[in-house]
C-alpha cells in the first residue's frame, strides 16, 4: 500500500500570521447547511457561535429559527419541536447513530465539529477528500456495492456519495462561483474554524508574548549594564 500524498491547499489562515477569511467562513457555512448537514452532525456549535464569522444577531437568530428543535418534557410530560435559538447546539441529521447507520449503508458519518484536528492534513484533507472522487477506480480496484471509489481515503473505498458535484450547487451571496473545488475548500475552511476558532486570539497573543520578552530583556540587559557598571 503507497501513501497517498494530499495535495497542498493554500488557506488565508496558512502560517504563523493566518487569520481566517470571513466571507470563506461564511460561504463553507452554506456548504455545511445545505449540503452536509443532511448526514453530517456538529454537536459542539452552537448557532451564537456564528456571530465569530461574521453573522449579526438577526442572521444568527434566523438560522436558529429555520430548525425545528426536540424540546421537553413540558408540563404534561410530552416532548415537543419549537423553533431554534441562537444557544441551541445545531440540530443532529440523526435521532442516533443506529439510525444514522441504516441511512448510509451501514457506515456512520462522523460528526464534523472537530474533523481538521482528527484527521491527518486537516483542510488540506477535506479538500482533497471532497475533490477526490473518481466514477471509474483503477484497474485491479473492485468497489463493493454501495461504496465509492476516492483517491485519498484510506483504503479508497468509502461510504460516503459524492457529496459535491455540480457547479452552482449552491447560491453564494458574494460573486463567488460556486464550484465543486471552490466548496470544498470553502467548507475545508469552515470545518477549520469549527475546530479551532481560537486560532487568530492564540497567534495574537503570541505575537505580544514575544514582543514582551523581548522588551523585557533588553531592559533587564540595560539594568544588568548599569548596577554592574563599575565592576569592570
Ligand atoms: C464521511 C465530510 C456530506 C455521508 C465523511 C468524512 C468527512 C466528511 C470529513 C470522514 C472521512 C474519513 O473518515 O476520513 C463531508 C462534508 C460534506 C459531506 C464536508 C459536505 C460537503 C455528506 C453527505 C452524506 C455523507 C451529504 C450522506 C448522503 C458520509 C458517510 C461517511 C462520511 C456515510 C462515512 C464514510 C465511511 O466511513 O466509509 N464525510 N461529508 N457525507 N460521510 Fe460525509
Amino acid at each position: 500500500e503507497h501513501e497517498i500524498k494530499i495535495p497542498d491547499t493554500r488557506y488565508s489562515f496558512d502560517g504563523l500570521f493566518g487569520t481566517y477569511d470571513r466571507g470563506e467562513l461564511q460561504r463553507g457555512f452554506q456548504v455545511y447547511k445545505e449540503v452536509c448537514a443532511a448526514c453530517h452532525a456538529m454537536h459542539l456549535l452552537s448557532y451564537r457561535n456564528l456571530r465569530d464569522i461574521g453573522l449579526s444577531d438577526a442572521e444568527v437568530r434566523a438560522v436558529a429559527q429555520s430548525y425545528q428543535i426536540q424540546d421537553g418534557p413540558n408540563d404534561n410530560g410530552e416532548m415537543f419541536e419549537r423553533p431554534g435559538r441562537p444557544s441551541d447546539r445545531f440540530r443532529r441529521p440523526f435521532p442516533n447513530d443506529a439510525a444514522a447507520r441504516a441511512a448510509n449503508n451501514g457506515a456512520l458519518p462522523p460528526d464534523l465539529s472537530v474533523i481538521t484536528k482528527a484527521r491527518v492534513g486537516g483542510a488540506d484533507y477535506i479538500h482533497a477528500l471532497l475533490t477526490g472522487y473518481e466514477e471509474t477506480p483503477p484497474p485491479g480496484i473492485t468497489i463493493m456495492e454501495g461504496m465509492h471509489y476516492n483517491k485519498y481515503f484510506p483504503g479508497h473505498q468509502i461510504a460516503m456519495p459524492p457529496p459535491l458535484t455540480g457547479e452552482g450547487q449552491v447560491q453564494y451571496g458574494d460573486s463567488t462561483k460556486a464550484t465543486p473545488d471552490q466548496m470544498a475548500r470553502d467548507v475545508a475552511a469552515f470545518l477549520t474554524w469549527a475546530a479551532e476558532p481560537e486560532l487568530e486570539t492564540r497567534r495574537t497573543m503570541g505575537v505580544r508574548i514575544i514582543l514582551f520578552l523581548v522588551i523585557l530583556g533588553g531592559l533587564t540587559y540595560a539594568v544588568k549594564r548599569k548596577i554592574w557598571a563599575r565592576a569592570g
